[in-house]
């Protein structure tokens, strides 16, 4: 930690570009829910009890039901801002009706808005419903604009983890970045992170992209896979997709204050228990740099401080699609993690297998009175006809 210190007190703060590279804003509606931030701190020793669950519900499709266009969705996450909680998922699509078969619209990403936190399926559509129409929250370029005006060039902008909450007010968000070359071949050129703000006056949300990639596909994504915020420190943790299959997890770090200026991001060698301004390269397997090296590969997940167990909690779908939610746990952000699993909830398949599988933490001061015991959980659901969309749950703990 001590040239993690220094390092930051030295490194140059590179200003951020004056004008962003996409940009947009919309009207959200207004549905608050307080919120109660877990208190952290970064280790907080032994766990305070094991991991064992009470009891789980399903409680169905997360949907707006004032919507009458019939929206298929998949992946996703959660963002809290100004007390206003949404979802942000991937490929949308709407039909004007569940019978018609009409194609209302379609967009690489959309966005809920969590109307009651004790009303775990209501969502409010502010960005495809059959009242405002449909329109793609995540801002592209010009560039990439133009080239999506083909769907067999198209730019899509897919998440399947939470936001980074910077703070009460401010957060960003890591997509992948993925490009058709054509309509059946496609790459992920990285990620990219986008920065919301809600004006709590207008209720106006404003979306930014300062830069097209945040990590390139020559780096890890980092973000992509989990992120937390320990006193005021952002993890951004990445999945070597590529060379440890899903198996290994890194880390990187930076200043929830200098989040915005690259040059203060930190990466971790857990090798040697060291931050570097250097990355490692991923060129071949790192699994020594690893913070976590799991026994079954990772496909999402959400890292968070649970008050009721005293520990971290990584809750994870793995990529094997057994649809099922499982926990490994560790006392700092950087482990040591206890790689063991639990599976924690078994979730009932459709016509394939359940995936992109999140935790929200942000519900938990709501349903108990301590975070981490009860634990909201969405995950993609492919019902018997082949249409996919999400679904809500909740963990309970013991
Ligand atoms: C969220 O709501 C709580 C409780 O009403 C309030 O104390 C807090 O200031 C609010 N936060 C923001 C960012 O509006
Ligand atoms: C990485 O992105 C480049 C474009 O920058 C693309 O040509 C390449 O195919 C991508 N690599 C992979 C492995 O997807
Ligand atoms: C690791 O986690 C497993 C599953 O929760 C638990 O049974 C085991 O005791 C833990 N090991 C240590 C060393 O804490
Ligand atoms: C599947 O499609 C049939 C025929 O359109 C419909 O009656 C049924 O409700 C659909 N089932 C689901 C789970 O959507």
């Amino acid at each position: 930690m001590i040239c993690y210190i220094l390092c930051i007190l030295f490194a140059a703060r590179a200003a951020v570009a004056a004008t962003a590279t996409a940009s947009t804003s919309f009207s959200v509606p207004t549905y608050t829910n307080p919120v109660r931030w877990s208190s952290q701190k970064y280790n907080v020793g032994a766990m305070s009890r094991a991991i064992s669950v009470k009891g789980k519900e399903e409680y169905g499709a997360l949907v707006d039901p004032s919507n009458t266009y019939q929206i298929y969705r998949d992946g996703g996450g959660s963002c809290t801002l100004n007390n206003r909680t949404f979802f942000v998922f991937d490929d949308t699509t709407a039909y004007t009706s569940a019978t018609s078969g009409k194609l209302a619209g379609f967009a690489s990403n959309s966005m809920g808005m969590v109307r009651d936190f004790d009303d775990p399926t209501a969502l409010y559509d502010y960005t495809m419903s059959n009242s405002v129409g449909y329109f793609q929250p995540i801002p592209m370029s010009t560039a990439e604009a133009t080239a999506s005006k083909k769907t067999s060039t198209r730019y899509a902008f897919w998440t399947y983890t939470n936001c980074v909450q910077l703070s009460e007010t401010s957060a960003a968000h890591f997509f992948h970045v993925k490009k058709y070359s054509s309509s059946s071949s496609s790459y992920v050129l990285g990620n990219t992170v986008a920065k919301y703000q809600i004006d709590s006056t207008s209720n106006i949300m404003g979306v930014k992209r300062w830069t097209q990639l945040a990590f390139a596909n020559t780096t890890y994504a980092y973000g992509s896979f989990a992120s937390m915020v320990v006193n005021h420190v952002v993890y951004l943790y990445a999945l070597d997709s590529k060379y440890s299959s899903s198996y290994d997890v890194h880390v990187a770090s930076v200043p929830a204050d200098d989040f915005w200026d690259s040059s203060a991001y930190k990466y971790w060698d857990a090798s040697t228990s060291t931050w570097s301004s250097d990355q490692p390269v991923p060129t071949a397997r790192r699994k020594s740099s690893a913070v976590i090296q799991g026994t079954m590969p990772f496909s999402s997940g959400t890292v968070f401080y649970s008050e009721f167990h005293n520990q971290y909690l990584l809750i994870f779908f793995n990529g094997w699609v057994d649809s099922k939610f499982r926990v490994i746990t560790a006392p700092t952000p950087l482990g040591p993690w206890n790689v063991t699993n639990t599976v924690i909830w078994e979730t009932s398949p459709g016509k394939s297998y359940n995936y992109g599988g999140v935790a929200h933490p942000v519900f938990g001061a709501q349903e108990g009175a301590t975070i981490g015991q009860k634990v909201r959980v969405h995950f993609s659901y492919q019902d018997k006809n082949g249409t996919t969309y999400p679904k809500v749950g909740r963990i309970t703990f013991k």
